[in-house]
């Protein structure tokens, strides 16, 4: 404790202390390593070297003389005041002692550490707030080390302000309640400890307390000592878990968080992986720089339903890609993979072709009744450029005008060959063309979705050599009025095969392609991903006249023959029709989207919410979006969920785990909220921030 110079402001901290307790009365002077829990509690707070006087309020209850007797008889100042008007109380206290600043600490806290108590003091007196504190409006400490700041001014304000009962039963709920009339600050701790319990409510608290003490002496220790203690000994904490927020703390500090953070196998084996192959994974979307450098799980061991395993054996709920979209049902689909396990029985290949492939043509052009030709693939960029072969086959002219992203080969990534900067915002950003021969510059030519003066631009400026317009019908934006009419007229009339790249939204929207619910054909359409939940299968279904095209052309390739793929696709398409699945994954993306809506404005936090329901995303609307999105996926995972600023759904995602999930996005923006206000959002994200993913056209 500073001794009090003249000129100085002069910090009071006011300890809070009754006699009644609902559950543990006359708890205060309970005993503690032979001092009463107040002793601790005055001797911890003047033990901060920021506090200049420590003094009590306490109430002019009969019950609560031998607290103010005990406190008097230790030197320092006592004031009693209101029973019920706590804020009155204090308020009373504080006058009493003419402070500057205000410190409050409780009685029931008696493992209360100065140095929290310093660095809450230490932030007020940076200056910018009204009120510090360690615990509003969110917690990131232990329950138990709480310390409030503020002046004697805002007090002051507050008492006069403050008119609810609810407002005077407490100090200051009136000043965190409003954040538009207070600046606040909050002392953060970088990992969130909120749900260890070191306050004493229950006698089993205090025996918590009392062994901490025997364990550590009866002497003035902070908080890393205890929590050092812990991690020795968990089992200490065990005798009020049962009562308590801590369920699960000691869970998720020594066990599933380390292993699910930086120490995880999953991040060892990627390192090992980033050495092998090289960009570490075989699809940009699943690297984990994409979610959270240095601390994703990378691996998993098992998915089921929409629960993913990582290396370490913790359980995680996928409620972000769903496998980057591949899966509509959930991983690992039972009926789905009953009929594989049948292919793999009856044997996955031969020099026989599958019937399941022809059977499967008469499923996809039964579902498309303007198209009457079938061809496979096994990938959705693969399939695409089956179709763009064929297009080109067809029409006999070679440039290709495009919009949205289409995959990895030559035909589109020859856009970038162009010197133009604006091909960034059509493209992944920074993609680099290496490799792809110079000779197909100008071949590749972007337009925007709903942008039809832009594809007319092109078709003025190249119409007799465009072959084939590519595109998706639908995906972040719904058509505008005529758009997709008018594509469809402008390849009609310029006579270019018009693609419909339904690799993403097929079997999503509807029970086929999302086309079929905007009445407007193409001449060629182009499923994977979903159609087979999670085996490799991708489908190109054309007007008969054009997909005849293929035969004079050589599109042929050993694995798009395995029965797995059509096998999948089969039960797939069944079972998605069977159950409604088309139905309910709309209702989900719109309570997702609603419910991302709802937490933002509740934290105050401005998010653009967009894409079809079932493809939903978010972004946040600041200059480091990306760093409170890579915080957002941080403070998930140690939730027990991937997720990022997008949901895809699933049929195994229950209206319960929905809502889970929004309860735990409710405290995750809280956090970020707080973090952005604090300016604390790279630090507390503690590791690089996430790569930004690839950016779409429609
Ligand atoms: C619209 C669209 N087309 C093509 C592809 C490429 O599919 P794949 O990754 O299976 O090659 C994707 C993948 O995200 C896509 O979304």
């Amino acid at each position: 404790m500073n001794a009090a110079s003249p000129t100085a402001m002069k910090t009071v901290a006011i300890i809070q202390a009754r006699m009644g307790s609902s559950r543990l009365p006359g708890k205060v002077l309970e005993t503690i390593a032979g001092k009463p829990m107040l002793q601790w509690v005055i001797e911890r707070t003047q033990a901060a070297r920021k506090v200049d006087q420590v003094v009590l309020a306490t109430t002019i209850e009969t019950s609560d003389d031998k607290v103010a007797a005990f406190a008097a008889s230790l030197g320092i100042g006592v004031v009693r005041g209101s029973v019920d008007d706590v804020l009155d109380r204090y308020y009373q206290s504080a006058k009493r002692f003419a402070p500057d600043l205000i410190v409050r600490i409780t009685a029931d806290c008696p493992m209360i550490d100065p140095q929290i108590i310093d660095r809450a003091i230490a932030r007020f007196q940076e200056g910018g707030y009204d009120y510090v504190s360690t615990a509003d409006p969110v917690p990131t400490f232990p329950d138990g080390l709480d310390v409030s700041v503020t002046s004697m001014a805002i007090l002051e304000r507050v008492w006069k302000e403050a008119a609810l009962k609810s407002e005077r039963e407490h100090v200051f709920p009136y000043v965190y309640k409003n954040p538009d009339k207070f600046r606040l600050g909050t002392v953060i701790h970088d990992i969130d400890l909120s749900a260890m319990r070191w306050t004493v409510d229950e006698a089993v608290d205090l025996e918590f307390v009392r062994t901490v003490y025997a364990e550590l002496g009866a002497r003035i220790f902070v908080m890393g000592d205890v929590l050092d203690l812990l991690r020795r000994k968990p089992e200490l904490a065990d005798v009020n878990s049962g009562i308590i927020r801590n369920e699960g703390y000691l869970k998720s500090l020594t066990q599933d968080r380390e292993a699910a953070m930086s120490k995880g196998k999953g991040q060892e084996l990627y390192k090992k992986a980033k050495e092998l192959i090289p960009g570490g994974t075989q699809l940009l979307s699943k690297r984990p720089e994409m979610f959270l450098p240095d601390q994703w799980p990378s691996y998993y061991s098992k998915a089921k339903g929409c629960e993913v395993w990582d290396l370490d054996g913790v359980k995680y709920t996928d409620m972000s890609y769903s496998a980057i979209g591949a899966c509509v049902l959930g991983y690992a689909d039972p009926d789905v993979d009953a009929a594989v396990i049948q292919a793999v029985n009856n044997g996955n290949v031969s020099t026989l072709n599958c019937p399941e492939e022809v059977e499967l043509a008469e499923t996809l052009l039964v579902a498309h009744p303007w198209a009457q030709k079938v061809r496979y693939a096994r990938t959705g960029g693969e399939a695409m450029t089956v179709a763009v072969r064929i297009g080109r086959a067809h029409s006999g002219k070679d440039k290709v005008a495009f919009c949205g992203y289409h995959g990895w080969h030559d035909w589109y990534l020859a856009a970038n060959l162009a010197q133009d900067d604006k091909l960034d915002g059509h493209l992944i950003p920074g993609l680099e063309p290496k490799g792809v021969p110079r000779g197909l510059l100008g071949t590749a030519l972007p337009f925007s979705y709903n942008k039809i003066a832009e594809l007319e631009k092109i078709v003025a400026d190249h119409g007799k050599e465009i072959g084939v317009i590519v595109m998706e019908p639908i995906r972040n934006f719904r058509p505008a009025d005529g758009f997709l009419e008018k594509v469809r007229e402008i390849a009609t009339r310029i006579g270019a095969v018009l693609i419909f790249d339904e690799v993403t939204t097929g079997w999503r929207m509807t029970d086929g392609g999302a086309h079929l619910l905007l009445g407007v054909n193409p001449d060629i359409a182009v499923f994977g991903k979903a159609i087979s939940n999670g085996y490799p299968m991708a489908a190109v279904i054309g007007v008969g006249r054009v997909m005849q095209s293929v035969q004079s052309t050589f599109i042929s390739s050993t694995y798009w023959t395995d029965r797995i793929g059509p096998t999948a696709t089969l039960a797939t398409i069944k079972k998605i029709a069977g159950h409604k699945v088309m139905a309910r994954l709309a209702v989900l993306g719109e309570k997702v989207q609603q419910g991302w809506a709802a937490i933002a404005a509740k934290n105050a936090l401005k998010v653009e919410i967009g894409g079809m329901p079932q493809i939903s995303h978010f972004s946040f609307l600041y200059d480091n979006g990306q760093a409170m999105k890579t915080l957002f996926v941080k403070l998930m995972l140690e939730k027990g969920y991937l997720a990022t600023t997008a949901y895809y759904a699933m049929y195994a995602h229950s209206d319960d785990a929905i809502a889970k999930y929004l309860e735990a996005s409710d405290d995750a923006f809280r956090k970020i909220a707080m973090a952005q206000r604090e300016g604390t959002v790279e630090k507390l994200i503690d590791g690089p921030v996430a790569h930004s993913g690839f950016r779409r056209l429609t």
